[in-house]
């Protein structure tokens, strides 16, 4: 019955988990809302606020859990990929702690652990996809479709060439002059707007990759040409635009995903990363699951942004495989998932 501490500072989130055998016991997330002024994060801003969160997030995940520092059995961090200071502090005190109790460590690529926190034994997980699994990673920093064929086997098949759709999101939140993290306010706002209204490119590149800095560029000249017109525009359509926006994004997101399904012949197929907290996305993908006869796989909110839990479930099955690192492991802010 192994008991797993997760740790994760990529971001801007300073989180920490605790699962004992696959089951949560505790998941305690930080937010950095330093960064809401600056309309996206400031790095140096998120390395000091990941210091000065870590210690009281680990006690409140320590505390939450009712375990004691000696029950741990081995300390998973994130390595990468993230921001090089963020994923320092991180890095730092999971080896610190895993030193003072004597303990090993297990490094993790957050990546992977989106992913992976599709296996966390929790009651809102009603069912578990079996291998080879088909998922599609959207975050703020990472487009993947990734074929994983058992917890410890990933390959990349299609990502983007360019921007991520959790940062189309932002960006086009930043070009209305919505407020950061941009996503969840599109989302929202989409809801009550028309994805018809307005009609902006779909784009088509490589195999099974992806891109998303057309549409960006797109809105930009879009939204700028129409203020010239009625400096009012933004304020009488964000609802359409953010819909219309949105729209797209599903779109682009959801071809590639169909034909890489039809290429791999995998029907489980999973959703994950920020993004995925995205309502659209999540009604789409079940709709497109139904009508192609799919398992279909979507993470409880919780697990959608950054998380330790997943972090402390991907440190559970490498346990299970005795793979530990060394005091001597560095972060790595470029960390590629099938490596
Ligand atoms: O996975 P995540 O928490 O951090 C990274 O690893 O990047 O993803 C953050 C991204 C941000 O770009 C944020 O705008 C986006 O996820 N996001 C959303 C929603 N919630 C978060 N995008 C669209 N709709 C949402 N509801
Ligand atoms: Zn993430």
């Amino acid at each position: 019955m192994p008991v797993i501490l997760g740790i994760e500072s990529s971001c801007d989130e300073t989180a920490a988990a605790i699962i004992r055998d696959g089951k949560l016991l505790a998941n305690v997330v930080a937010g950095q809302d330093v960064h809401r002024q600056w309309g996206g994060v400031i790095p140096e801003l998120a390395s000091r606020a990941h210091q000065q969160h870590i210690v009281p997030v680990i006690d409140k995940t320590l505390k939450e859990a009712k375990v004691a520092n000696e029950e741990i059995d081995a300390v998973a961090f994130t390595r990468g990929p993230g921001l090089l200071g963020s994923l320092l502090v991180g890095t730092s005190f999971a080896k610190a702690f895993a030193l003072a109790l004597d303990k090993p460590l297990i490094e993790v690529n957050h990546m992977q652990a989106h992913i992976l926190a599709h296996f966390i034994e929790d009651e809102n997980f009603l069912k578990k996809p079996k291998f080879p699994l088909l998922c599609l990673t959207v975050s703020g920093g990472h487009t993947q479709l990734v074929q994983v064929s058992d917890p410890y086997t990933f390959e990349v098949l299609g990502e983007t060439i360019d921007d991520a759709a959790g940062e189309t999101f932002d960006k086009v939140a930043k070009i209305l002059g919505l407020p950061y993290p941009g996503g969840p306010v599109v989302d929202k706002l989409a809801k009550t707007g028309d994805a018809h209204a307005f009609k902006f490119p779909v784009s088509r590149v490589g195999d099974l990759d992806f891109s998303f800095s057309g549409l960006k560029t797109s809105v930009l000249y879009f939204v700028r040409d129409q203020l010239k017109n009625d400096p009012e525009f933004v304020a009488k359509n964000v609802n359409d635009i953010c819909a219309s926006v949105q729209y797209t994004i599903i779109k682009t997101l959801l071809a590639r995903l169909e034909e890489a399904a039809a290429k791999t012949g995998i029907r489980q197929i999973a959703l994950a990363g920020g993004v995925s907290a995205n309502s659209g996305l999540r009604n789409a993908l079940e709709k497109l699951g139904e009508e192609k006869n799919w398992d279909v796989f979507i993470p409880p909110f919780a697990y959608t942004t950054d998380n330790a839990a997943m972090i402390a479930m991907t440190g559970y099955f490498k346990f299970l495989k005795n793979d530990f690192v060394g005091q001597e492991t560095a972060p790595l802010a470029r960390y590629y998932i099938g490596s």
